[in-house]
């Protein structure tokens, strides 16, 4: 497991599964899709970050609030679900995702250690603000980067480069947290200090047990960090 003893500038998140449960938009509104909501709710959110990977690859950029309409209208065709009403009631609850119940109190213990902090997301700049104002979430960030500006998706270096320059530092001063591998994965090649979050106690993907520190949850980082 990789050391965290060197001086650290920052702790950059990824927003979108790490600090935001990217399955609260469907869990408010399972009661209309019954056994249908969790395969749902996975396969927009897994037809979400292949959109975004597809684009990236071939060198074309559609922000993420319409690859994420666009995947939830995919996923409810896949579960023969028709309801107008619902995809709109499901796409608006996606601006306001709520955040872990971690999210909140290990920003404020990591800036307690005088680290910077911020979200660094695939979103685009109007998703995330929103979103972090629903979780509350605004005053404990230094920074709320996208990659909108860059019209690229993670994992191309350039991506992770924003925070780098954000906080003019280094890469290895920069702890990223993600609870995505292929994210933690793109962030390690980049040379951050990775922290992938595999909150479903899941199989080590990417290496990530060389490359990363594997942690249970988010709670599990204040110990592990300092400025
Ligand atoms: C993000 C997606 C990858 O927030 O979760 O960038």
């Amino acid at each position: 497991m990789p050391t965290t003893k060197r001086a650290l500038r920052a702790a950059v998140f990824d927003a979108y599964g790490t600090l935001l449960d990217v399955h609260a938009a469907v869990a408010r509104h399972a009661a209309k899709l019954g056994n249908k909501a969790a395969p749902l709710s996975a396969l927009w959110r897994a037809k979400q970050i292949e959109a975004s990977w597809i684009l990236s690859a071939t060198g074309a950029y559609e922000d993420f609030w319409s690859i994420t309409d666009r995947a939830l209208g995919h996923a409810m065709q896949a579960h023969g679900v028709e309801d107008a009403a619902l995809r709109a009631d499901l796409l608006s609850a996606y601006r306001t995702l709520g955040a872990y119940p971690d999210a909140a109190p290990v920003l404020e213990a990591l800036r307690g250690r005088g680290l910077g902090t911020a979200i660094l997301s695939n979103g685009t700049p109007e998703m995330l603000a929103s979103a972090v104002d629903a979780g509350a979430l605004g005053p404990l960030l230094d920074a709320v980067l996208s990659v909108h500006p860059l019209r690229r998706y993670k994992p191309d270096p350039r991506v992770y480069a924003l925070a780098t320059e954000r906080f003019g530092c280094q890469p290895h001063e920069v702890a990223f947290v993600s609870s995505n591998a292929w994210d933690a994965y793109g962030a390690a090649r980049f040379g951050f200090r990775v922290f992938w979050v595999n909150r479903a106690g899941g199989p080590v993907e990417y290496w990530l047990d060389e490359l990363a520190t594997v942690l249970p949850g988010l709670d599990a980082l204040p110990p592990l960090l300092r400025a």
